[in-house]
């Protein structure tokens, strides 16, 4: 075999003379009558070889035989490239490999699609996702995704934390996401469930003294899927003792900085700035707001009172929130149709209607502009500090309707009215998150962040009283409306969490024999813990400039959940199932 003494990336004028071996796959021929080029492709990088008469004869011939992505070897002498036909773009532009020896290692058939320029179809990306990893746009971001988890893994260490491994089959717990389940072959009718995330462990790990861990853990959630979400994915899974809030967020800011250091260029200074889920889902709607951009949530029920709408006298009467945001330029760049589309976009977030107002230089317009008239108009105006060509959103509905309605027209517009440094990033902590929400559907509180969350010192009293009101020690890293990462510290007291189970409605006995381990270990000398993990997908996301997730994840699922290459999830033989006492219902 011909092997490579360089990578398809090394060569330059210093090697001009040299006789070198490149491995790798044949990017693109052409072939000019007398001489035949062909461009051979690694991960390192492209290389130019030309096959010159003086080569021979049976080496041309050999080398028109070349097709895309063959696999080869390449025996040449570097040589300079001729003036004018260097390529500045290419770390081996400034040199061309005149070949000797060619060794074909592999055919291959003409590939589904190129591995250089416009993005190919996504369903024949996965397919094929052996050939579209070898896109080169593919291997940076591995490559990103590679120096993520090194630069996470020396930065813990190097911060006094373990790393320690937790198991893949545990069992099964009732809160959060779907679980995905093993059935048992030994213990007929037992199940094994994959961990939603190494969480109750790592708790345990801080009662047996570990101190600090951490894992590069995959976790697994079945679940629906988006843009952001994968049924399979990685966090960066975190845990301390003998801590406070303060000390958690202190410490991960270490490592935040070294990320935004090495993937933006960017100095952070910290510490981090922190908004109160309250006033981000007050100011923003949401609870992971993009500060790129302000365009806040403003209400204006008082100045909707003094208008003869009835749309806003119905929503007054209803006890429905009238809130509204201002987008900068949005009055000059939206036309009739352009607005009709935002009205209907607001609908499928459940509002009724949007009333939208073009801020002039001297008055307000669009259809329900006659109700602002006067001194309402200049409350209007100087409520949002709206300018000539702004445009002012409102919606009437409840906080529920005018938060989404209103959260997802900001994003909309602010990505459309370019409000943003779409290459600029904004770190926030949202903080001080309520302990449960309460499902209508179940009749039941429900965990906000996870049933191991202590309360705020300050709100403990309330659990008796109105749990609703109790704020969480939680935290979320929020970078650029995305959430990178959350977590919270645990309660170390076992009365506590049993008390928490209790308002979780599961019994006494429930919570024994679901979390009777966990309770133990409280018991059992338990430090004050606590922690975090950080979604690594999605860091590789964010600075990789990707708007999916599956294109930071080598082997992903399709939004159905399915792997289009190995056509997994597959049906299995019956023999298995039966090992397994499991019976299909069609
Ligand atoms: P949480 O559920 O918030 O916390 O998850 C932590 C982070 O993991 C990422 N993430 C996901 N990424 C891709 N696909 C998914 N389906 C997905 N789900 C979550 C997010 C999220 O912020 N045990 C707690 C952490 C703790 O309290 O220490 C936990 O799992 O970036
Ligand atoms: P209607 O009275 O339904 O014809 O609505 C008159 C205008 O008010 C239209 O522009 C609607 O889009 C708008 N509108 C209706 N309901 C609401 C609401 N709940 N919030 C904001 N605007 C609304």
């Amino acid at each position: 075999m011909l092997k490579r003494t360089h990578t398809c990336g090394d060569l330059t004028l210093e090697h001009v003379g040299q006789t070198v071996v490149l491995n790798g796959w044949v990017d693109a021929w052409r072939d000019f009558g007398g001489l035949a080029f062909i461009d051979v492709r690694d991960r390192f990088g492209l290389t130019q070889v030309v096959f010159e008469p003086e080569a021979g004869a049976a080496l041309q011939d050999a080398a028109r035989e070349l097709r895309s992505e063959y696999v080869i070897g390449i025996k040449g002498v570097v040589a300079a490239r001729l003036p004018g036909k260097e390529n500045p773009k290419l770390k081996t532009g400034a040199i061309e490999v005149r070949a000797v020896e060619l060794e074909v290692f592999n055919a291959s058939p003409t590939p589904p699609f190129e591995m250089q320029g416009a993005e190919p179809n996504e369903e024949l990306r996965l397919k094929y996702r052996f050939l579209d990893l070898r896109r080169p746009a593919m291997q940076s971001i591995f490559i990103l995704r590679h120096k993520m988890s090194q630069l996470m893994r020396n930065t813990l260490s190097g911060l006094g934390f373990l790393e320690v491994e937790t198991p893949m089959l545990g069992r099964s717990t009732p809160e959060g996401a779907r679980d995905f389940l093993v059935p048992s072959r030994v213990h007929s009718g037992h199940f094994y469930a994959l961990p939603q995330s190494p969480q109750l462990y790592k708790q345990l790990l801080m009662v047996s003294g570990f101190d600090r861990y951490f894992q590069i853990a995959r976790c697994f959630r079945d679940e629906d899927l988006r843009a952001n979400r994968q049924p399979e994915f990685t966090q960066l899974d975190v845990e301390m003792s003998f801590v406070e809030f303060e000390d958690v967020l202190a410490t991960m800011e270490n490592l935040v900085v070294k990320i935004a250091k090495e993937f933006s260029g960017e100095e952070l200074t910290l510490p981090l700035p922190r908004i109160e889920y309250h006033d981000a889902m007050e100011r923003y709607g949401n609870d992971r707001p993009d500060l790129r951009y302000g365009v806040e949530l403003i209400d204006v029920a008082d100045i909707a009172a003094e208008t003869d709408f009835k749309v806003f006298q119905i929503a007054k009467d209803n006890g429905y929130r009238i809130r509204g945001l201002c987008a900068t330029g949005g009055g000059t760049k939206y036309t009739r149709k352009d607005l009709d589309g935002l009205t209907e976009y607001a609908g499928t977030f459940g509002a009724k209607g949007l009333v939208w107002i073009k801020v002039e230089e001297e008055t307000l317009t669009g259809p329900t502009a006659k109700f602002f008239q006067g001194e309402v108009a200049t409350k209007l105006r100087e409520r949002f500090n709206a300018k000539a060509g702004d445009l002012i959103l409102i919606v009437a509905d409840t906080q529920a309707v005018t938060s989404q309605a209103l959260t997802n027209l900001r994003t909309k517009l602010a990505a459309e009215l370019k409000l943003y440094d779409p290459a600029a990033f904004h770190y926030s902590w949202v903080v001080k998150f309520p302990l449960l929400a309460w499902d209508a559907e179940e009749n039941r509180y429900v965990a906000e962040h996870h049933p191991f969350t202590m309360p705020l010192p300050e709100d403990l009293h309330l659990l008796d009283s109105d749990p609703s009101k109790v704020r969480a020690q939680a935290y979320d890293l929020v970078i650029n409306g995305e959430e990178a990462g959350g977590g919270t510290i645990r309660i170390h007291d076992s009365a506590i969490q049993a008390k928490v189970f209790g308002l979780l409605g599961l019994s006494p006995e429930e919570a024994n024999e679901k979390f009777g381990f966990l309770l133990s270990a409280l018991k059992n000398g338990a430090p004050p813990h606590g922690g975090i993990a950080f979604g690594v997908d999605r860091l590789v996301m964010l600075y990789s400039n990707l708007t999916n997730i599956r294109d930071c994840i080598a082997f992903p699922k399709t939004a159905k959940g399915t792997d289009l290459m190995t056509g997994a999830p597959g049906t299995v033989d019956g023999r298995q199932l039966r090992d397994l006492h499991v019976r299909v219902v069609e």
